[in-house]
């Protein structure tokens, strides 16, 4: 328990950490992997490189101290960045080493400011709230390995299969090395792999949505390739789509994440995406063929162009075997071959076609895709009424809030 005096020692510096959050941030992950570099196995670099982890971890740190003494209310963000750092193996005797850096950025960043009361407070906040995370993750651990044929941490897996889906997607199969089944998911969940590149100091790891139904003896997911091979997500998704090949090895955690199909309901849904968004909702729409193939499905999609559409074939068999599904295509940069053809809207999804055509408020949503596409999205169908609870979506990367970003 915290004092009242601590609580409002954090209470009343918040406002002036969050100023200076990012500074902080900063100065925090550079001490820690000085002085910490193994834990450069666990971090992802490019993340790194874009500020976005520093971010994620500036505006949760900020969020909870404003919430410190009613920490309930921020259990369903912690529920999801614990989902990341069960998926990543992130442990209880990290957390001390976190806290000690970042109250150490703290001291560094704020200087004076920052006296021995102080950091005493924050020193005390960090722990209760990092009690928090210790305490879910056990749980997610727990639930991941007493799953049937489940397993805690990473597990070997060997690629059995490898398809290009087009000139930029290529999908990996994935089974594990000892032959057993692999453990059901929800559809639209993610797992880690981690891998070891050749010429890579650190090991690397990656989050991919799962793009195959639970229920499979394999996992599927579907990685596009970055243009420039230099950058850090470049890299590993050129090292996937070349080098990687059937009866390799990687380490996989098993299926993690909070944005999946809620299967209790039978609500119309709206799966929206954009580019390589599409992965998630391929597993959705899968799981929806076996399940509840009269659901009424809306899948919007949006890509350049024809060339790199992903999943045509698959989606038109899937068309074809559901009941009530129906599929709005735009390509913002069609290909003169595409331009003989129908079946695509040319340009971007804008408020007015949203305005138009999706009706019914009540539905579910389930958005993935690049960063503005979905705030575009999310923000579209808020001004048409769609209420906040029935909109979920999924980043592919730190999560950051988009509404307040
Ligand atoms: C991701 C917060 C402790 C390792 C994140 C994210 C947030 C966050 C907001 C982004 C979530 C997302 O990607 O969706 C926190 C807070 C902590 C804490 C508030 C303490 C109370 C730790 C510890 C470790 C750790 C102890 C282990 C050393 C990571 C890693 C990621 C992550 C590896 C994925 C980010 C990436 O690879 O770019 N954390 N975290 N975190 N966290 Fe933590």
């Amino acid at each position: 328990m915290l004092s009242t005096k601590t609580i409002e020692i954090v209470k009343s510096t918040a406002p002036v950490l969050a100023e200076k959050g990012l500074e902080i941030t900063s100065h925090f992950y550079k001490r820690l992997f000085e002085n910490h570099p193994e834990l450069l196995n666990i971090f992802n670099h490019a993340n790194q490189k874009q500020g976005r982890q520093q971010t994620a971890l500036a505006n949760t740190i900020y969020a909870a101290a404003t919430y410190i003494d009613q920490l309930e209310v921020l259990l369903p963000a912690v529920k999801q960045i614990a989902y990341k750092h069960r998926s990543l193996g992130v442990k209880p005797e990290h957390y001390p080493i976190v806290g000690e850096h970042l109250l150490l950025a703290i001291k560094e960043v704020l200087g004076e400011v920052a006296s021995d009361e102080i950091i005493q407070a924050w020193g005390a906040a960090y722990g209760v709230i990092s009690q928090v995370f210790i305490d879910v993750e056990n749980e997610m651990y727990a639930e991941a390995k007493n799953q049937p044929y489940g397993w805690e941490g990473f597990k070997k897996f060997v690629v059995v299969k490898k398809q290009q889906e087009n000139n930029l997607i290529t999908s990996l199969y994935l089974e594990p090395m000892d032959k057993t089944a692999v453990p059901s998911f929800q559809p639209g969940q993610y797992i880690t792999i981690r891998l070891n590149i050749p010429g890579e100091t650190y090991l690397v790891n990656r989050q991919y949505s799962l793009s195959n139904a639970p229920g499979e003896k394999y996992y599927r997911i579907s990685v596009k390739r970055e243009a420039n091979n230099s950058t850090p997500n470049g890299k590993v998704s050129n090292y996937l789509h070349d080098l990687l090949v059937m009866g390799n090895e990687l380490d996989v955690s098993a299926p993690s994440g909070d944005f999946y199909l809620n299967e209790e309901s039978s609500a119309p849904i709206y799966l929206i995406s954009g580019g390589i968004g599409v992965t998630p909702m391929m597993s959705m729409l899968n799981y929806l063929k076996e399940k509840q193939p009269s659901r009424e499905i809306t899948f919007i999609h949006a890509a350049q162009n024809g060339d790199v559409h992903a999943f045509k074939e698959e989606k038109a068999k899937l068309f074809s075997e559901l009941e009530n599904a129906h599929q709005s295509l735009f390509y913002n940069q069609p290909t003169e071959e595409d331009k003989k053809h129908d079946g695509f809207i040319e340009g971007r999804i804008q408020m007015d076609w949203i305005k138009t055509n999706i009706r019914n408020k009540n539905a579910h949503f389930y958005i993935c895709g690049p960063i503005p596409f979905m705030r575009a999205m999310i923000d579209s169908l808020e001004r048409i009424g769609v209420y906040d609870e029935n909109i979920h979506y999924e980043f592919f990367g730190p999560s950051i809030n988009l509404k307040e970003y």
